[in-house]
């Protein structure tokens, strides 16, 4: 096949899929990967099948895929797509480059640059530096390694010295705090999950204490992460108590805003992140609430010579990193070797929408969550599982009357809602209890999309209900 074939081809499919997200249809197919692996032809063949059998593939992939881009997507922290992010990615994709050098990457070099010091500007770090990750959870990685050259600058060279170093984190914070812990040496163990209040924010007061008692215990504290917009939740931790209180004790105070950086965007919403200018470094997602194609996220830092530090390993790769180069080099600032050009759909996006975009963008998605927030406290089966700051909606059925075990009908309902594919929901526990955790950040949800799945469920709901050997008293509205 000619290449303007098969490039119009995959067009063809590309146009295709974006205009099927908007007429009636499934979000996903439910079908158990056995089945999956074995109605699809999956082999690696010895003798290649040749291009029109690629089309084939194309078209299977596409049929089974989990349609993210329909506005019935509220599972994760992400949905939708931006379109004008997915021609950055393609354009990406076409000019296939590797982000260390200016030499090899020149206007995506300026171009991260730019980006990286315009959420930096955002963020209140005026002369800090950054890089473009894998995403918040290398982010949060990062962040917690700066936290360890801060506090044993030669620790790049020599590794831990020994001593027993301790992180904090909510208790509510996300997994990669975890996952960093083991990363760096430190360990799950050493990372002490610190009370929250009602709403899943970490207690200041709580915090200081742990401090303490890890100094008594003969540990040394050296970071605290603060989440800005948890993951089941949307807690914000009060940021700038906290910062107070981490550098009162001499420690890195690093803020997890994969999920909730966005919000600085909004004169409404920003003080949410207030004080996060006085932090030592930020991770914030852009494939997350500005709906660039994942992965897009950038890790910030005020010190940017201590970035510079810790990843000095520039020097030893001569057939790299050259010195007449070496001011905008950006593979100085990374921990990656190939790493892919994530700055070029996220420049374009911005450039098309401006800071204002985003802004109406946030506001709009916490007016859909208000809304559906109201439905849930409107309905007289459901149930508001947590206060709200954010676009995550937590609740769950508690039908009148009700006397099996709240948890198994929820699971339940979800399940059915799964096996129906019209909406896909997170499935996520508070304490003991199971929640639907919907959050609002597809821009293609609107008022009715939250009607119609607030009746779907109900429905599922009813017809559960009912099915249970002894007739549960149950009123949908
Ligand atoms: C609060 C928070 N931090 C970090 C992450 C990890 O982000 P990523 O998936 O980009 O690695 C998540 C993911 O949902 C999150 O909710």
């Amino acid at each position: 096949m000619e290449l303007e074939a098969f490039i119009g081809e995959v067009a063809d499919r590309i146009v295709g899929y974006l205009h099927a997200g908007d007429k009636p249809g499934k979000v996903a197919e439910p079908v158990p990967y056995t089945s999956l692996s074995r109605t699809t032809d999956l082999k690696i063949p010895l003798e290649g099948h040749g291009m029109n059998a690629v089309l084939d593939d194309i078209d299977a992939y596409l049929r089974s895929c989990v349609k993210t881009n329909r506005p019935e997507f509220m599972n994760p922290l992400w949905g939708g797509i931006n379109t004008v992010g997915l021609a950055g990615e393609i354009i990406a994709s076409l000019t296939n480059t590797s982000m260390y050098t200016y030499e090899l990457a020149p206007l995506a070099t300026l171009i991260e640059d730019t980006l990286l010091k315009r959420m930096g500007e955002i963020v209140g770090f005026e002369s800090g530096a950054g890089t473009l990750t894998t995403g918040g959870s290398n982010g949060n990685m990062l962040g917690m390694l700066c936290a360890r050259q801060a506090m044993n600058p030669s620790s790049t060279q020599s590794g831990f010295d020994g001593r027993k170093m301790v992180a904090y984190v909510s208790s509510e914070a996300h997994y990669s705090v975890l996952m960093a812990a083991n990363v760096i040496g430190i360990g799950h163990q050493n990372v002490v999950k610190v009370a929250c209040d009602e709403g899943g924010c970490m207690r200041p007061s709580a915090l200081q204490e742990e401090i303490e008692r890890t100094r008594r215990e003969g540990g040394v504290p050296f970071c605290v992460v603060s989440t800005a917009g948890t993951t089941v939740r949307g807690a914000f931790d009060p940021v700038k108590d906290i910062g107070d209180i981490a550098h009162a004790n001499g420690l890195w105070h690093h803020v997890d805003a994969a999920w909730g950086g966005s919000a600085l965007f909004s004169s409404k919403h920003r003080l949410l992140m207030d004080g996060v200018e006085f932090a030592d470094s930020v991770c914030w997602d852009a494939h997350k609430m500005m709906g660039l194609p994942l992965i897009c996220s950038a890790f910030l830092v005020k010190d940017s010579e201590l970035l510079a530090r810790l990843c000095a390993h520039g020097e030893v790769a001569h057939y790299l990193f050259h010195e007449d180069s070496k001011e905008i080099d950006s593979g100085r600032y990374s921990l990656q070797c190939g790493r892919r050009n994530d700055a070029l759909k996220l420049w374009l996006a911005w450039r098309e929408c401006g800071d204002a975009g985003w802004a109406k963008l946030v506001d709009r998605f916490m007016e859909l969550a208000d809304y559906l927030e109201l439905k849930v406290q409107q309905h007289e089966s459901l149930e508001m599982m947590s206060s709200r700051m954010w676009t995550n909606v937590c609740f769950r059925f508690t039908p009148q009357g009700y006397e099996g075990d709240l948890n198994e009908l929820n699971s339940e309902i979800r399940n059915r809602m799964m096996q129906n594919g019209n909406f896909m929901v997170s499935r996520s526990n508070i304490g003991n209890d199971v929640v639907f955790r919907s959050v609002i950040t597809n821009p293609k949800i609107t008022e009715q999309t939250l009607d119609n799945f607030l009746e779907e469920i109900t429905r599922i709901c009813g017809d559960v209900v009912r099915g249970m050997p002894s007739e549960q008293p149950f009123s949908s509205s």
